[in-house]
């Protein structure tokens, strides 16, 4: 049984119009951010969801953990359907599914220190029998993050922190209360290179002792390659591709996830000469108003004639591999 599930899932949001313009017009329009998805993770995996900005990744991270209200579909956790949970029933599920995001400082309270901001989940969920157990168990996740010695930190002031140190206590906070389920949406994005690759082993390291499973949010394909077990590639509101990190990464099958791939940086400048060929032209279109059929074919070097009409399903190629192509029927 997966530990998180979910059937086509659909989210549009109403796109603001003034008062004047929609007096006059009956059409609502829509961004249609994510389109049908289907997707499980397994307990103890991390899923990769990887795709350019607009892609509906984010909206995606947050239809899972019921931050946002799907338009249709269902989302299951550990076996049970939690799409219609009540918001009490979410906020006791809450413990057990966190969310860590792209930007720190903007997720951490200037005036609150970061011992605190750390123990707050502990006090929410009424878990420590007393503030001095919640401490020690504080003190205890800043030791696991690396900040050390934790004594001083538990006093420290965000603006304190360097932006790596900043992440690391976010990511303390949402492992606090013991989940099992973390998503991470484009948790390092923000840090540069070096930060980047020690906060991914952290949370490599975490998920081995925490026995988490990550859904992993990244535009960035490398980043990855640390972590992720398997990927789904998304563009405009579906999953055009899924399989594993080593299939996705060494035989692309989707046009859109080749392109991807040649995006990624290349030792060999020749291997990055052959590979640049591969980057389609134009840009992701418009979500608002998305292409008909294949949401890839304006870009597709491949294109045939069915591509414009009627949507590619996303069907199993092979084993665990799934394309959403006809180019594979
Ligand atoms: N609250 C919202 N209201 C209206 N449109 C939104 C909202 N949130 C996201 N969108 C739109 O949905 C699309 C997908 O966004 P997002 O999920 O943030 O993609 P990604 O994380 O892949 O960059 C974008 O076109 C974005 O502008
Ligand atoms: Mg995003």
């Amino acid at each position: 049984m997966p530990l998180v599930k979910v059937e086509n899932l659909v989210k549009h949001f109403p796109v603001r119009m003034n008062f004047i313009k929609a007096l006059f017009t009956r059409e609502r329009k829509k961004v249609h951010a994510v389109n049908g998805v289907n997707f499980s993770i397994e307990e103890g995996e991390t899923l990769g969801l990887v795709g350019e900005s607009g892609s509906g990744k984010t909206t995606m991270g947050r239809l899972v953990l019921r931050l946002e209200e799907p338009t249709k579909g269902r989302i299951f956790f550990a076996g049970r359907e939690i799409t219609s949970l009540s918001a009490e029933e979410m906020r006791r599920l809450r413990r057990e599914m966190q969310i860590i995001f792209q930007d720190p400082l903007a997720s951490l309270n200037p005036y609150m220190r970061i011992g605190e901001a750390i123990r707050h989940p502990l006090v929410i969920h009424g878990i420590g029998e007393n503030k001095r157990k919640q401490r020690e168990m504080v003190l205890e996740m800043l030791e696991r993050v690396n900040l050390r010695p934790a004594e001083e930190f538990y006093n420290r002031f965000p603006r304190q922190l360097s932006g790596g140190q900043r992440q690391r206590v976010v990511i303390a906070r949402a492992l606090i209360t013991r989940p099992k389920f973390v998503v991470a949406d484009e948790a390092v994005a923000m840090l540069d290179v070096s930060v980047r690759s020690q906060l991914l082993k952290l949370m490599v390291d975490l998920k081995r002792e925490f026995n988490l499973t990550y859904l992993f949010i990244t535009h960035d394909l490398a980043t990855t390659k640390y972590i992720c077990n398997r990927i789904a590639v998304m563009y405009l509101g579906r999953i055009v591709e899924e399989g594993s990190f080593r299939d996705i990464y060494t035989d692309p099958l989707h046009p859109y996830t080749k392109a991807l791939i040649s995006a990624v940086p290349e030792p060999d400048p020749k291997a990055m000469e052959r590979k640049k060929k591969l980057i389609p032209e134009g840009e992701v279109p418009n979500p608002i108003d998305p292409p008909s059929g294949c949401p890839f074919h304006p870009r597709c070097p491949y294109v045939k004639e069915v591509c414009r009409t009627v949507p590619p399903e996303l069907k199993e190629y092979s084993g665990d591999r799934k394309v959403a192509c006809y180019l594979y029927d």
